[in-house]
């Protein structure tokens, strides 16, 4: 038999500016995970409008959901992910890598100073912390250019220091390159630190508010 159908997200009217940052807050099962994934295009819509970088995806073929990932966004999740035989350097190439494209390693290099990791190029996953594991993954998200950066919980296997650093770096990000971030986090001290912050409950945006502590 099949599921019961879940309404995961319902009725959220929301923009996404170009050097936005935006933290998606809300209770365990109020749907953050679903809005990041829609607006990622990493999961299909089941109804109303979807529109990236001024292309109506509400009804598109996987296909190009798939190339819409590719051109435009990156996700980091909350486990990190990376490969655990390859340096951080070589986690930073392999999708770079595997996508054909050319690229230049002094490409991926910088990427990995920009997270502050000049110094952990070469090391293994095994051998950096949980807070350097995930700026491998940021730099990994960052090495294909991506219009929008998505990040799911990123810091919720992180003690309260590295996931300070996290947001820091993501600050650093959004001001300094322009970067757009949507991420979501349970820690209202994160959340404070993006430009502004929606709250969900039950799939509904119940409240938004501009940040008091970006500046
Ligand atoms: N693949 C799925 N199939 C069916 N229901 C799902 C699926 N994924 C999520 N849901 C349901 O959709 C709702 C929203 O889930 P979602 O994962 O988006 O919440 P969340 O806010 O990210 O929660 P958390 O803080 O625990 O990560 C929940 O009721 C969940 O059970
Ligand atoms: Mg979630």
């Amino acid at each position: 038999m099949p599921a019961e159908q879940i309404r995961a997200v319902n009725n959220i009217d929301l923009e996404l500016y170009p050097a936005d940052f935006i933290a998606i807050m809300g209770p365990s099962g109020s749907g953050k995970t679903t809005l990041l994934d829609s607006l990622g295009c990493l999961g299909k819509i089941t109804g109303g409008k979807l529109t990236v970088m001024g292309k109506d995806v509400s009804q598109a073929a996987e296909s190009t959901l798939v190339e819409m990932r590719r051109r435009f966004v990156s996700f980091v999740f909350q486990d990190f992910l990376l490969i655990p035989t390859l340096t951080a350097l070589e986690n930073v190439e392999l999708p770079l890598y595997f996508s054909g494209a050319n690229y230049d390693r002094k490409f991926c290099v910088e990427a990995l100073e920009k997270v502050g990791l000049s110094n952990r190029i070469n090391h293994l996953p095994k051998e950096l912390s949980g807070g350097e594991k995930q700026r491998v993954a940021i730099a990994r998200a960052l090495a294909k250019s991506p219009k929008v950066l998505f990040a799911d919980e990123p810091t919720g296997n992180l003690d309260t220091r590295s996931s300070q650093e996290i947001f820091e770096l993501f600050r650093k990000l959004n001001k300094e390159d322009g970067l757009t971030l949507v991420v979501t986090t349970h820690n209202p001290l994160f959340g404070a630190l993006a430009q502004r912050i929606i709250y969900l409950k039950d799939g509904r945006l119940v409240s938004r508010e501009e940040s008091g502590l970006y500046v």
